[in-house]
């Protein structure tokens, strides 16, 4: 087997001064680190007043995400004011007793019997989304923005059980898009903490509100569509429902029903579409990957289209997907703020500083991968020799705040990569370069136009 190993940024030297490195993180996170990050196990760094850790040892990221989860279950106060506008206190940046309550209430609703209801939506939405390129007169498709269509339009059939139709899904993915490109979003780009009325006069942050206004205003038209509905199978529905059941004094106003749609919606799709858009990417670039990815959705699927039952037969493809995200993790830094004075390492951890687990440096550690930039799926497989450390792979995160979405993303990008797989090649044009844009989330830069190549019978075993 040959495998393929993507460019990434270069790795410094040495360390940039603290200076350098704000800069260089407000441009791209992925390019300020050296060679000397891959290799540590515990790092600090003082940035103006601002103390920050970087946990990146297996055994430190399992105090922080479990063992300590008390400590250290507090988002970074940056991420928090970015997203807050948006959000409002919904599950991805609340804490405490909000946090704890309103992760209690959809827990059961991502359950393995809901996942399996939901991916029959997965499965028809995928395979409407390949009879349209099967018939459109292009053989060009904008892999980014289609996997952000496919994505936002399986989230929303799962909450809200009816098509968001394209334009209305267009404006919402356009308006996230737009609230991310206007938001100072990276942790490690706000250490200045520079006060809050400077953030509400810049042109930037004016964008972002105006961005979450036109996303409050469509899922709130959703939200009323769905309620008038009666027994609907839709995870809002669901959600009202449980709400319904609640004491009073427990039950989720209709603001916060709304800030946790608008969690599930945005952690929903842009994820799994970043993840499947760097799937395709890596596979066009791996022949011999590609041939077993054929021949093992030849050999177990033929010309059927897989359901849910299907995935769990389908290895090989659920490894190119596990291997996609430990190279391109969809969300590159996980940040917490110490809630009390810890000691790790023998090293002070003061109240309020921050703690960063990094997954683009834990997934390519020199000392916990072999061969850690290359792409090999082979290393997820069943029985595959040196198994990664759960703690060293946390695409999801891990303990208590870990993805509540992780099947449903798993389950939804293998009956992808299968569906689009049976029926396409997707190939990269000759020269093309595939640079990254690291904000929140890391995602290909640009629209990544691939070339779609019907499967005929001489590409089928
Ligand atoms: C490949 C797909 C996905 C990846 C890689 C991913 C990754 C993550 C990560 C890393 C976090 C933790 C962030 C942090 O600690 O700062 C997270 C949280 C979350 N994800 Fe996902 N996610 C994916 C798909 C989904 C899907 C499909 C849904 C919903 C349908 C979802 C819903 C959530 C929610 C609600 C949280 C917040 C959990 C909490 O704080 O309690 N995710 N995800």
């Amino acid at each position: 087997m040959k495998y393929f190993t993507p460019p990434y940024p270069e790795r410094h030297k040495t360390k940039p001064s603290a200076i350098k490195a704000i800069l260089q993180a407000r441009q791209d996170l992925l390019s300020i680190w050296t060679e000397d990050s891959f290799r540590f196990e515990f790092m600090s760094q003082q940035i103006l007043k601002q103390k920050i850790f970087i946990a990146n040892d297996p055994r430190i990221v399992k105090d922080v995400f479990v063992t300590k989860h008390h400590i250290y279950e507090k988002k970074s106060p940056q991420m928090q004011r970015a997203l807050e506008p948006l959000l409002g206190d919904g599950l991805f940046i609340s804490d405490g007793d909000t946090w704890t309550s309103h992760r209690h209430i959809q827990t059961p609703l991502f359950h393995t019997g809901f996942v399996q209801n939901y991916s029959k939506i997965m499965v028809n939405t995928i395979t409407e989304i390949v009879d349209e390129w099967a018939n459109q007169k292009s053989s060009t498709v904008n892999v980014l923005p289609e996997m952000g269509r496919l994505t936002a339009e399986i989230i929303s059939r799962t909450l809200f059980g009816e098509n968001l139709g394209k334009e209305k899904a267009s404006k919402v993915v356009k308006a996230f898009a737009d609230y991310q490109s206007s938001i100072k979003q990276t942790p490690l780009s706000s250490f200045t903490d520079i006060p809050n009325w400077t953030d509400k006069f810049s042109i930037k942050s004016h964008m972002a509100m105006r961005a979450a206004k036109r996303i409050h205003a469509v899922v709130d038209e959703i939200i009323d569509k769905a309620s008038e509905k009666e027994n609907q199978e839709t995870l809002v529905a669901h959600l009202l429902a449980a709400n319904e059941d609640r004491e009073s004094e427990t039950a989720l106003t209709r603001e916060q029903i709304r800030n946790e749609i608008i969690v599930l919606f945005m952690a929903g799709h842009e994820t799994t579409a970043n993840s499947l858009a760097w799937v395709w990417y890596l596979v066009s670039q791996s022949p011999d990957v590609e041939a077993k990815l054929h021949a093992e959705l030849d050999e177990v699927l033929g010309d059927k289209i897989p359901d849910f039952s299907d995935v769990s037969k389908l290895p090989y493809t659920r490894a190119i997907f596990d291997e996609g995200i430990r190279l391109y993790p969809p969300v590159p830094i996980l940040s917490r703020q110490a809630s009390e004075d810890d000691v790790i390492r023998k090293k002070k951890i003061p109240k309020g500083s921050l703690m960063l687990v990094v997954p683009w440096l834990l997934h390519r550690h020199k000392k916990l991968w072999d061969q850690p930039d290359t792409f090999i799926p082979e290393r997820f497989l069943p029985g595959a020799e040196n198994k990664p450390n759960k703690f060293a792979y946390v695409p999801f995160s891990a303990g208590p705040r870990v993805c509540l979405g992780k099947s449903f993303g798993i389950v939804e990008s293998v009956l992808s990569i299968a569906i689009i797989a049976q029926r396409f090649r997707l190939t990269l044009p000759e020269g093309t370069e595939v640079l990254h844009e690291c904000r929140l989330t890391l995602r290909p830069k640009g629209n990544l136009p691939m070339t779609l190549e019907k499967r005929d019978k001489s590409t089928k075993a």
